[in-house]
């Protein structure tokens, strides 16, 4: 983003002769509308623009999820107070020669990969790290709670035998007590088992697997749910094979939908889409995209959807399991499992297969 005509020619033929692809733009305002449209790695800023200066920029660029992070390369003719508010990654003094330039962006580009390469890996860490101690805290639940369960089924019949004219109405109050806290154990023996079933999700055998199938299977299984606030749109290109697992990734599907179902309120189902998009990715994997026009994530919580336990839903809608064990399945299968959300508009769930091709074998 560059004003000047001159510079700007100058500053384009240099970064592309080291092998960069550059969209230029004379001012801010159309700046960031190229932003929107191309997604750079990062942005070479003039400071002294029309429409919308740098500082301008700057300020709404940060508010919009989808290209806040960007990193900014400042280039300027002072380095006063001023200038450093902009609060860019890196400021070059004008004039500059073109390999200053070039080799200064390198360097910005680098660092910010390695950052969001740290990011990941660090979350994915973090995941691995809960589910284990979901796991191991599952598996002290479950003991106890098998007596639980055994005794007061135990305790229900023995009411039954005790049960005379005179003290039926106590009994019977005594029965509903106990039912009840027969329910609730065998609520909590239901999360105990998802649990499980997500701490060894490979435990199941991996085969060659036509997707078409398991998804399919889990649109009918929604299909009533969605009818009262959606449209079900599917747009099936192909399905490449993959190594997985049927069971699981019928379970992923099955979640991922109902998200997308619980985010969409009833009543309007002609103003509301759920999309499933079917095909190839660039690596020649399988890529799946279940896209709704719900309520959307806020960006600060899109991380954190993927942690055990953690919901937004009221008691008895969600467990926060649904996405932690969908993550952990994919992660099996040598996959991945990525939101992309607009709060107010809509999310997009994308799991990718690696191609059977690409498996060890
Ligand atoms: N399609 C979606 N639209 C909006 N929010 C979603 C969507 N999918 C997941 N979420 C958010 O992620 C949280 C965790 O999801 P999940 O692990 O399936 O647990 P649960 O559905 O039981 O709450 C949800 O409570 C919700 O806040
Ligand atoms: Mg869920």
């Amino acid at each position: 983003m560059e004003d000047d005509i001159d510079l700007r020619q100058a500053l384009e033929e240099a970064l592309v002769e080291n092998g960069h692809e550059v969209v230029t733009a004379s001012d801010g305002a159309l700046g960031l509308e190229k932003m929107r449209r191309f997604h750079p790695d990062v942005v070479v800023l003039d400071l002294m623009m029309p429409k919308l200066d740098g500082w301008q920029f700057r300020v709404a660029q940060r508010q919009e999820p989808a290209i806040a992070d960007t990193p900014v390369v400042v280039i300027s003719a002072s380095d006063t107070p001023a200038a450093l508010a902009v609060n860019a990654d890196l400021y070059v003094r004008k004039p500059f020669d073109a390999d200053t330039l070039v080799h200064a962006i390198d360097g910005v580009v680098n660092a910010h990969e390695r950052k969001a390469n740290f990011a990941r890996v660090a979350q994915t860490e973090r995941l691995a790290a809960l589910g284990t101690l979901a796991a191991g805290l599952a598996h002290e639940i479950n003991n106890p709670l098998t007596y639980v369960l055994i005794e007061l089924a135990h305790a229900m019949k023995l009411l039954d035998t005790i049960a005379t004219d005179e003290n039926r109405g106590v009994i019977d109050q005594v029965k509903s007590l106990t039912r009840t806290a027969l329910d609730g154990a065998e609520r909590i023996s239901g999360v105990t088992r998802a649990i499980r079933s997500f701490s060894r999700p490979d435990d199941r055998g991996l085969v060659p697997i036509d997707v078409r199938g398991p998804l399919e299977a889990a649109i009918r299984l929604v299909a009533h749910d969605v009818k009262l606030r959606a449209k079900l749109t599917t747009h099936f290109e192909t399905f490449p094979m993959v190594i997985a697992n049927e069971g699981g990734l019928g379970q992923v599907f099955l979640n991922l939908l109902t998200n997308a179902v619980q985010a969409i309120p009833e009543g309007n189902p002609e103003d509301n889409e759920i999309r499933v998009v079917a095909g190839v990715d660039s690596a020649g994997g399988l890529s799946i995209e279940i896209a709704d026009s719900g309520e959307g994530i806020p960006v600060h919580l899109q991380q954190r959807i993927f942690e055990p336990f953690f919901s937004t839903k009221p008691v008895g809608h969600g467990t926060g399991l649904g996405l932690s064990i969908s993550h952990s399945i994919i992660r099996s299968f040598g996959g991945s499992l990525t939101v992309t959300s607009d709060p107010g508009r809509g999310s997009t769930f994308r799991i990718r297969l690696p191609p059977i091709s690409s498996q060890p074998s």
